[in-house]
């Protein structure tokens, strides 16, 4: 379907999920390479990451582990600016190989918020994966080391990203209609 009306607002197809599926699988070949031995710990950002998230790890091959955060800083299609930890880490980061996988980079404020809380722990590596980089919105610089797509300053969903709780049970990913 390429136009759907969600919330009450109209959205046009945007990355279809064969395309997402394969920016996927290249990234996850890459991280199978670049930290095979390493036990790697996944940190996805809930809620927007799920199935991101999932997806990639179903992809990689080596010894891996995976956990979870909630943190929100959205409320309807902007940004509030205000960065809340609704679940937090459980799991002891000293010396390990994290991976730290976010739905998408906007502005940059949960990041730059959330992340030196885990390098207070003494990672022996810190890295981001982000599923999409809006590189227009950046307020707060973060450094992004895997990102599957770089795009334009518009409210996207799908595919795990909502607008208000709802369309991310979409496998293909929306944009606003103009
Ligand atoms: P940031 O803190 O401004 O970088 O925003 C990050 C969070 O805002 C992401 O993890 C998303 O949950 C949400 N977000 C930002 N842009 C969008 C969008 O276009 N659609 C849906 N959610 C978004
Ligand atoms: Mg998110």
């Amino acid at each position: 379907m390429s136009n759907i009306q969600l919330h009450g607002k109209s959205f046009e197809i945007f990355l279809p999920e064969a395309l997402i599926q394969e920016k996927i699988a290249a990234l996850a070949s890459e991280i199978n390479t670049a930290y095979a031995g390493k036990k790697p710990l996944f940190i996805a950002v809930l809620n927007g990451s799920f199935m991101f998230a999932s997806d990639l790890f179903k992809s990689i091959s080596i010894e891996a582990e995976i956990c979870f955060i909630k943190l929100a800083s959205y409320k309807g299609t902007t940004s509030t600016g205000q960065v809340i930890t609704a679940i937090g880490l459980d799991v002891d980061l000293t010396n390990r190989h994290i991976i730290v996988l976010e739905d998408i980079i906007d502005t940059g404020k949960t990041l730059h918020t959330f992340l030196p809380q885990l390098h207070n722990q003494q990672p022996a590596s810190l890295k981001i994966g982000v599923l999409l980089h809006k590189p227009d919105a950046t307020v707060f610089e973060v450094p992004i080391d895997y990102c599957c797509f770089s795009i334009p300053n518009k409210f996207v969903l799908g595919y795990g990203l909502d607008y208000d709780g709802y369309g991310r049970n979409s496998r293909d990913i929306y944009k606003l209609a103009e």
